[in-house]
């Protein structure tokens, strides 16, 4: 079922072997690939299936191993699905305000792109999103939860109506599920649905985004699909190990847990501001906030050394800007030119 909706260039492609698909087990004299003799380990190719970190994965986060991919981010990954599933002249799915790479990817690939935007409330527009997979059958809906930039989670029935009424995929990421409480994963939704891709990183909660480790979970087919069409050595060696150290982090919970904690007062903070017109309930590691001249806001924090993300461009987000909770530190400098804001 998965292989009739991949591109059938896609499905028939025969992959480049490296060197070490081609061997497995220990050897004492590697002269396959060559690589230098010399040197600590880098100088040796990364495995290209990142097993030892998909091996982990499978124990710390009970994700199969035949389900897990890595991608070098998840932006890779999501270069990767629209080619995958969508050619040039084909479309995909997406509900704006919301993450902007689902539109350069397809776009640089010749994808055309149909924007159902949120509702004023910032929820999906679930009728409209079923209305326009009937009538215009785009290749991939994605659906970002918690949404960035609004920091909103969907609920899992949504996406489940969305999924299941989609002849084609559903990709659903969730970079930034683990600052959400209660989240429920639409990983549960894969058994029954197939077609459904979830989208994680290690660059949010697991703080290694300059190691660019993005994760794909979904049926094997796709995942044999993805292998075929990544790059032969898409993750290196280095963040292969940045990945297992990542999930061997005893402090991860706690961490996280920090963060939520700050993101809940900071979140409290702002809304007794006097010009801050709204503060958007977040369930990600940022939040967003309404004021009456986000520009002036912006250039202000920008004049004292902090950078914080205009959103206003956005549909139904004009004045707003978008703050990432940060360190301790960080986060009092902000108060503190916050604080001595006059609007
Ligand atoms: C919703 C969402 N998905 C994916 C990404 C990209 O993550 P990665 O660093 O794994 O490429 C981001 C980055 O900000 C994001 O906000």
């Amino acid at each position: 079922m998965i292989n009739e909706l991949l591109n059938p260039w896609v499905r028939d492609l025969v992959p480049y072997s490296t060197a070490r698909d081609e061997f497995s087990g220990e050897a004492s004299v590697y002269l396959d690939a060559n690589e230098s003799w010399y040197g600590d380990g880098v100088n040796r190719y990364p495995d290209p299936f990142c097993r030892a970190l998909r091996r982990k994965i499978e124990e710390k986060l009970s994700i199969p191993f035949d389900m897990s991919a890595i991608g070098n981010g998840s932006d890779e990954v999501i270069d990767l699905l629209i080619r995958m599933f969508s050619a040039p002249g084909d479309s995909i799915l997406i509900s704006r305000p919301t993450y902007g790479t689902y539109s350069v990817f397809a776009r640089a690939n010749g994808v055309n792109v149909i924007n159902v935007p949120l509702l004023p409330t910032l929820d999906l527009d679930v009728d409209g999103i079923l209305r326009t997979i009937a009538e215009k059958r785009p290749k991939i809906v994605f659906v970002c939860s918690p949404n960035n930039p609004t920091g909103k989670v969907y609920p899992i029935e949504e996406i489940r109506t969305i999924a299941d009424n989609n002849p084609f995929i559903t990709a659903v990421d969730e970079a930034y599920s683990d600052f959400a409480d209660g989240f429920v994963s639409a990983m549960t939704l894969i058994e029954s649905n197939p077609r459904i891709a979830v989208l994680k990183t290690f660059s949010k909660a697991y703080g290694k985004a300059g190691a660019r480790l993005g994760l794909l979970v979904s049926h094997p087919d796709i995942q044999k699909a993805f292998m075929k069409l990544k790059a032969p050595y898409n993750v290196s060696l280095l963040s292969q190990r940045e990945g297992l150290e990542a999930l061997s982090d005893e402090d991860f919970d706690a961490r996280v847990n920090d963060i939520v904690r700050r993101r809940n007062e900071f979140s409290k903070y702002l809304g007794t501001l006097p010009y801050v017109i709204k503060v958007y309930p977040s369930e990600a590691n940022f939040i967003l906030i309404r004021v009456p001249d986000a520009v002036a806001l912006y250039d202000y924090l920008l004049s004292l050394g902090i950078v914080v993300r205009n959103r206003s461009s956005e549909p139904l987000l004009e004045n707003t800007l978008r703050i990432t909770i940060g360190s301790e530190d960080e986060m009092r400098t902000l108060k503190e030119a916050l604080d001595a804001y006059k609007g």
